[in-house]
């Protein structure tokens, strides 16, 4: 037990610092996972249990449990950064861990604390500290994730789940690192509708997505854009991303990013865009961008710039976007100066080189 309540079960035989190193070369995104993770059990008559910290390893389900038949299953991501001053702190958790809980509930699923949420990922940090790269734009990505283990077929909300953090040291999301992406702008599915899932980070979403997510490789593209569910006109998100539209009013910099119509995802890096925007003199407002917008404002030149946002993919520039007949070229990497400006003083902040003006760090060692 430690002060967190959270039982420590380390692994007895972790890897020489040697071994760590080796496999921490090449990070990409998600493809290297740390030696523990933490758990907390759910029971329907007595609520979360404490938890426990244990080495990673698969888990084991009843074929009868109810994620594997009706996808109650949601997720988070959030990074732990090491500062310039040699601590290690993460990025707005509390924000995610309230997401966490609103996902949570439009899936029927009991919610966790937002304090137990933080702490069982700061126990997690704490004894996976080396492996917290420390190049700037690197970081200890954090996979927090909720599903239903009651052993039931009833379609109902499950009496059980097993709530997980583990973790993912990560460097850029994107093969090609920030070069700008190329998109295809989605006419044939839809990712969320009205009163659906869309404002939930639920696992289904993500299964829905993939068809879409193939259709734009074989266009060549990295990333599907999604439109609205009932007029297929309004820009929504990406498939992991939210999206900024920069305009050039006569030489003031206005950003746009799609409006929360209950369809997309509430963003934490969007928002801290949202609040960095007039620290670099920027405006920024949320309203609904149509295609026909996104067009003609690139015709007439006010629209400069549009870029991706999210955390695994911090601030990455868009080039062209492609759709059935055409496509549009938006700008180089070299055009991309308000995005590279922003991802500069994110990755700054986040690294703890700028002041933290809004109280996002949240430091765990
Ligand atoms: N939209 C979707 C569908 C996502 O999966 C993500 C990633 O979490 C985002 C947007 C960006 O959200 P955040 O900035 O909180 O990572
Ligand atoms: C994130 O940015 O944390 C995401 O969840 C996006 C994606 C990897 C699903």
């Amino acid at each position: 037990m430690n002060d967190s309540g959270i039982e420590l079960r380390p692994k007895q035989d972790p890897l020489s610092p040697e071994q760590r190193r080796s496999v921490m070369q090449n990070l990409g995104f998600g493809r290297v996972f740390t030696e523990h993770m933490v758990t907390l059990r759910y029971r329907a008559e007595s609520g979360w249990d404490d938890g426990v910290l244990e080495p990673y390893a698969p888990l084991t389900l009843d074929p009868a449990s109810s994620v594997l038949h009706y996808g109650q299953a949601i997720f988070e991501g959030f990074k732990a950064y090491r500062q310039k001053d040699g601590h290690i702190a993460s990025f707005r958790p509390d924000a995610n861990a309230r997401r966490f809980n609103a996902s949570a509930k439009r899936l029927s699923m009991p919610e966790l604390p937002v304090e137990r949420f933080v702490l069982a990922s700061d126990v997690l940090i704490r004894k996976e500290q080396d492996w917290v790269p420390p190049e700037l734009g690197e970081s200890l990505y954090l996979r927090p994730l909720m599903i239903a283990t009651e052993a039931a077929l009833g379609v109902r909300p499950a009496k059980e789940y097993l709530f997980l953090v583990f973790g993912s040291p990560s460097a850029s999301y994107f093969a090609q690192g920030i070069k700008p992406l190329s998109v295809w702008l989605c006419k044939e599915y839809v990712r969320a509708a009205e009163g659906g899932t869309g404002e939930a980070k639920c696992a289904g979403n993500y299964a829905a997505s993939l068809a879409a997510q193939q259709a734009a490789a074989e266009q060549g593209c990295q990333q599907v854009i999604w439109l609205d569910a009932k007029e297929r006109r309004y820009v929504e998100e990406m498939g992991g991303m939210n999206l900024f539209f920069v305009y050039d009013d006569g030489g003031k910099t206005r950003l746009v990013t799609p409006k929360l119509t209950g369809s997309l995802l509430a963003g934490i890096t969007r928002d801290s865009i949202l609040k960095l925007a007039p620290e670099l003199g920027y405006t920024a407002e949320e309203k609904l961008i149509s295609i026909e917008d996104w067009q003609r404002d690139l015709e007439n030149g006010s629209l400069r710039e549009v870029f991706a946002c999210g955390t695994a993919a911090v601030i990455t520039p868009i080039g062209t976007v492609k759709y059935e007949g055409g496509s549009l070229a938006i700008g180089g990497a070299e055009q991309s100066s308000v995005a590279m400006a922003l991802r500069e003083r994110l990755l700054s902040i986040q690294h703890g080189v700028t002041p933290d003006k809004h109280g996002w760090m949240h430091r765990v060692l």
